[in-house]
């Protein structure tokens, strides 16, 4: 169980828009760590096997980003969607999600995935290493709550979907603020 561990301290690789860079893809290399996304705020982590993936593109992402607001008012800061892609893959997935509200980290190497222990072999995909689907509510960096989907498992046949939904976080949220 991993409630109560502190995240992994992890170095990400995102690319960031800076004009400054000129010519017609004015992007550049930004370091971001485990601290700067995860230090002195409550967020949501939710971790997927990968970007354009279709339970992941029509349900889970889009629901997060409409839910938005409803998970501010039980005192989240920001929802966090991670999963093993590079930063181009995860930026592209942003832009044709039209996010405004949930920001995509980019755990190209997997480090942050492998050392929360959640990665797992998709090869009968041909995917190679990724995460199994997961979230969690992260307080100043500390595990506060987990939902992890069952049967983690490597080359698994299927993809369940459900126990790390917005709608079943939220409920458990709503549930905990009314004990
Ligand atoms: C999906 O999100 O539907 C999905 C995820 C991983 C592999 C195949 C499909």
């Amino acid at each position: 169980m991993l409630i109560g561990k502190k995240v992994p301290h992890v170095t990400f690789r995102t690319r960031v828009r800076d004009e400054s860079v000129g010519g017609p893809n004015p992007y550049r290399w930004q370091d971001v760590t485990s601290d700067d996304y995860f230090k002195g705020k409550r967020v949501i982590l939710f971790s997927l096997p990968g970007a354009f993936t279709p339970t992941c593109s029509t349900y889970q992402l889009p629901d997060f980003e409409k839910m938005y607001n409803e998970f501010k008012a039980e005192g989240i800061d920001e929802i966090y969607c991670i999963s093993v892609n590079d930063a181009f893959v995860m930026n592209a997935w942003g832009k044709q999600q039209n996010l405004e509200n949930v920001k995509l980290i980019p755990d190209g190497s997997g480090e942050f995935t492998r050392k929360m222990g959640m990665l797992v072999r998709k090869d009968n995909l041909g995917f190679g290493m990724r995460s199994w689907r997961y979230a969690a509510i992260i307080n100043n960096g500390s595990i506060e709550q987990w939902f992890e989907e069952e049967g983690f498992s490597d080359n698994c046949e299927s993809d369940p979907y459900g126990v790390s939904s917005p709608q079943n976080i939220l409920a458990k949220l709503q549930e905990k603020q009314a004990a």
